[in-house]
């Protein structure tokens, strides 16, 4: 077995979904932080019911750990900076930015997706899919601009990735154990994309236009309407001066 710092890392040559290999371990891990990852993925998930196409050289892992649930929206944000960390270091700096609740974006394209679940034993599963080596192209499941590490010259491999992740997460998680959820949020708002913008926020069942005025400390959505704030848990959002597609 390999360990990058404490996490076991259980590699898999092929799976339909990280995500679906990671529960079935956390009913019987002796492993309190693993991660789960695969060469080839052939029915990746996504947020929403969507579908992750996902391209052989590319990342594909699910991080198990335990977390009480009442932290589950924390994780949501732990994770995105993380990964944001861990891509500012091969990327090129201020063209990478954080879309709530969790992509990462360079250059308003959309290189890494998160799939948070709830897994046995108190585990939470966070599916992590990076593209490093190619995006898909007419992908109509993603409803932004997709790109891949190597769209921007960045010249490495999934290993490499992982470790920086790996890196970066625990550190912010040493970070949280000490002083909660405040310095990752704001740490997190530095580097969120439209913050005080005017947005769009698509919702399962209609739409609301405001300004993105942070997030809460339960990682909801703020959306100042007037002089109203409105919390959003869950949603998809557009930039004002960009287009949808696929919608
Ligand atoms: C999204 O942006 O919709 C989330 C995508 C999450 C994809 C990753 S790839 C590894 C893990 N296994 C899955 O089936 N999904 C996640």
């Amino acid at each position: 077995m390999d360990f990058i710092n404490n996490w076991a890392i259980i590699a898999y040559d092929e799976v339909g979904s990280t995500n679906d290999i990671a529960r079935k371990h956390t009913f019987n891990s002796s492993y309190p932080y693993f991660v789960v990852t695969a060469r080839r993925q052939t029915s990746g998930r996504g947020r929403r019911g969507r579908n992750w196409i996902s391209i052989s050289g590319n990342l594909f892992m699910s991080q198990c750990f335990q977390l009480n649930t009442q932290h589950l929206s924390d994780a949501v944000f732990l994770v995105s900076l993380s990964l944001q960390e861990a891509i500012i270091s091969f990327a090129p700096q201020g063209k990478t930015q954080l879309k709530w609740p969790n992509d990462v974006l360079i250059e308003n394209k959309k290189i890494s997706g998160i799939l948070l679940e709830k897994g046995e034993n108190g585990y939470i599963i966070a599916g992590i899919g990076i593209n490093v080596s190619a995006a898909p192209t007419n992908d109509t499941n993603q409803i932004y601009p997709v790109a891949s590490l190597s769209d921007f010259g960045v010249c490495t491999n999934c290993q490499e990735v992982l470790k920086a992740y790996i890196h970066a997460f625990d550190k912010n998680y040493a970070l949280w154990q000490r002083h909660g959820f405040a310095p990752i949020k704001d740490k997190w708002l530095k580097y969120a994309k439209g913050l005080f913008k005017e947005i769009v926020v698509n919702l399962e069942h209609g739409q609301e236009v405001g300004i993105f005025a942070g997030i809460s400390d339960k990682g909801a959505l703020l959306l100042r309407q007037g002089d109203k704030i409105k919390q959003i848990l869950a949603g998809d959002i557009f930039y004002k001066e960009e287009n949808k597609i696929n919608e």
